[in-house]
């Protein structure tokens, strides 16, 4: 049985993008895999974190894992910076990796943006605390939404060098699953930009917590273009994505099919077929009515758990220590093999 492990950070404001790309696919994992979902609370101080906001945004994520269907029992649920075993690992990890490696990474530029002498050490190394997360427990599959492709790409080439520098196999490589109809859900006032908690307007995303109204609002002033809907006739060659020209042509029509798509569990080619030839107006109607019905339970059930932080709690620290006891002869295993004496 393949050991999952995957990370969302406490940053605030979980939306609709972070439960179809990532959350929803952590929870069908657990029915046949050992599943490990970590808060990554060091990851989110890479940028500034209010220290007085950072344990609710914690319970805000951990509670949308419990609220989206994952079994604490079954699966471990933790914070980040509860095993130590994720920060020593980094430092290893950043003795092994590359600055040129570092360097390519396109959420770092993305981030840091034109001030990158201003950016926290810690948000260029990221992508290593990232590797460590996944291999202090040799997890081998990493479920994400597509923006993460990178980091795993650096994740396995780590591996690999560790491997080949120590003549070892401690480290297996990682195999990214990205999949869902929804695996990059863009923003719903420019469909050619992610959606994403840093968006400042609250009208490019829906929030995991909106009630019906605002979910309603969002999705009735989502961007749209003048024409119909389109069919079939925009699939690409393998006959069930559409084809990249024609999301181009037209992003934010894509974009609100995908979501329908991923949030109706039916495949994007049927629900091409669905709304072909259709107006937005119509068609809009239908998927405030989906949402409102998939995400609305979800958001209630999160807020029910946020006004239980006690109970919230437990669960992190139950995690965190069936966490620790998996981490730690891997940690063991490293420092035998670079050298460190006990
Ligand atoms: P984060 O917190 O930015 O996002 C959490 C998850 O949500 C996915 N996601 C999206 N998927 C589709 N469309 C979008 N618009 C969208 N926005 C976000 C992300 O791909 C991610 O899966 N570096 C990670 C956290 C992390 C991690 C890890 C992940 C730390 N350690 C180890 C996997 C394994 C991040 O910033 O995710």
């Amino acid at each position: 049985m393949s050991r999952i492990f995957s990370g969302v950070q406490p940053t605030g404001d979980l939306h609709l993008g972070n439960y179809l790309g990532a959350i929803r696919n952590f929870v069908g994992l657990q029915d046949d895999h050992e599943c490990i979902y970590c808060v990554v609370d060091m990851h989110a101080i890479t940028v500034w974190q209010d220290p007085a906001r950072l344990g609710p945004h914690t319970r805000e994520v951990a509670s949308a894992f419990l609220a989206s269907g994952i079994d604490p029992k079954t699966s471990i649920i933790f914070n980040q910076s509860r095993v130590s075993a994720h920060a020593e690992l980094a430092w290893v990890f950043n003795c092994v990796a590359r600055v040129g490696w570092l360097s390519r990474m396109t959420q770092f530029k993305e981030k840091a943006g034109k001030h990158r002498e201003n950016a926290s050490v810690g948000l260029y190394v990221y992508p290593n605390l990232m590797a460590a997360d996944i291999l202090a427990y040799k997890a081998t599959h990493v479920p994400v939404g597509e923006d993460q492709k990178q980091h795993l790409e650096l994740t396995r080439d780590i591996a690999i060098k560790f491997n080949n520098d120590f003549d070892t196999e401690c480290f297996p490589v990682v195999e990214p699953l990205i999949f869902g109809e929804a695996t990059r859900v863009m923003s719903l006032r420019d469909g050619t930009k992610k959606m994403s908690k840093s968006d400042p307007s609250e009208y490019s995303r829906i929030n995991l917590t909106d009630g019906a109204d605002d979910i309603a609002n969002k999705i009735r002033k989502a961007k749209t273009d003048p024409g119909e809907l389109p069919g079939l006739e925009s699939l690409g060659e393998d006959g069930q994505r559409v084809s990249k020209d024609a999301v181009a042509e037209r992003p934010e029509a894509f974009n609100l099919l995908s979501i329908y798509a991923a949030l109706s569990a039916q495949t994007m080619p049927a629900t091409l077929e669905q709304f072909a030839g259709q107006q937005f107006s119509a068609f809009k109607g239908e998927l405030v009515d989906l949402s409102v019905d998939k995400l609305g339970p979800i958001g209630s059930e999160m807020q029910r758990l946020m006004a239980d932080p006690g109970h919230v709690d437990g669960i992190l620290a139950d995690g965190g220590e069936r966490a620790a006891a998996l981490a730690e002869p891997v940690i063991r295993e490293v420092h035998e093999i670079v050298g460190f004496l006990k």
